[in-house]
């Protein structure tokens, strides 16, 4: 990959500057240095552990088990939209189901709606700032559809391989754009994200839906994204990095001692339709909200 450094802006409020409205629509992507303080990260880390802490696997044995994945496994997965759930690193247990090393460093991700049922995570995901910043980026009536906290283990922190968020929160029109907190340092060695500039203009190439009762993914043009030039998003604590939901990104595997814990919220506009067959539904119980 041509290793680009990503042009970094900042902004207090949320609000954006015709340079970097100018920026965004350009390159797809908008680096926003010290958006979040230090002792928020600090406390965004803190409750995650705390999640992880009250979550017991073993009542989710059969989910997990490298013997009985597949069915229980795949209902985990695909009813999480509206719950707090917690997803484990591949390989993290044994065949019996027994976890190879400590819970806190097992987990992958926690998703996909910790942003309105956990107190800590609903209040940094509702401020004034971050919708100042979606009006910005020219979602009218910007609603949190998913949130996810990354943890990119170390050592066995996996890659995530070159996508687009739109083939997943796809909307008509599409609207989908992705916040990316960096709660740690983002550096090469534990996986920071990669990008391909401009590439957000392509057509989307995919989309990840539900056909009779099964997630499947469904390709609508199968050309190839181009092989560069690409940026590398390393970053420091507190930084935000803006992803249009058609923009191509990527992360390579943490082989480090150091984790790279981040925080993703998606935005889509209220105003745009959510077709039922997206893979991320949610129940009557939790209908979205504006943010
Ligand atoms: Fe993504």
């Amino acid at each position: 990959m041509t290793d680009l450094a990503p042009r970094r802006f900042r902004t207090e409020d949320g609000r954006l500057s015709a340079d970097m409205r100018a920026a965004f629509e350009r390159d797809g992507y908008l680096f926003l240095e010290s958006f979040v303080a230090p002792s928020e990260c600090d406390r965004l880390r803190a409750r995650a552990l705390e999640l992880v802490d009250g979550f017991d696997p073993t009542e989710h044995r059969t989910v997990f088990s490298t013997t009985s994945r597949s069915h229980a496994a795949a209902a985990y997965f695909e009813t999480s939209g509206d719950k707090i759930r917690f997803f484990f690193e591949e390989g993290a247990f044994d065949g019996r189901g027994n976890l190879r090393q400590p819970k806190a460093l097992s987990i992958n991700k926690i998703g996909h709606a910790m942003h309105d049922l956990d107190p800590v995570f609903e209040a940094f995901s509702h401020t004034a700032k971050l919708r100042n910043l979606a009006n910005d980026l020219g979602i009218k009536t910007p609603q949190a559809i998913q949130s996810m906290y990354i943890f990119k283990q170390p050592h066995i922190g996996g890659e995530v391989v070159w996508h687009v968020d739109s083939t997943y929160l796809y909307t008509e029109p599409p609207s989908c754009v992705g916040f990316w907190f960096a709660l740690e340092e983002a550096t090469m060695e534990n996986g920071a994200m990669w990008c391909l500039p401009g590439a957000h203009r392509l057509p989307l190439k995919s989309r990840f839906l539900r056909r009779d009762g099964k997630l499947v993914t469904e390709v609508l043009d199968d050309t190839p994204w181009p092989n560069g030039p690409c940026v590398g998003l390393e970053a420091a604590m507190g930084t935000l990095i803006v992803l249009h939901g058609q923009l191509p990104h990527y992360s390579g595997p943490n082989r480090s001692d150091r984790s790279r814990h981040a925080y993703t919220l998606h935005m889509i506009d209220a105003e745009c339709r959510y077709p039922e067959e997206n893979w991320l539904v949610r129940g009557p119980e939790l209908p979205l909200r504006p943010l």
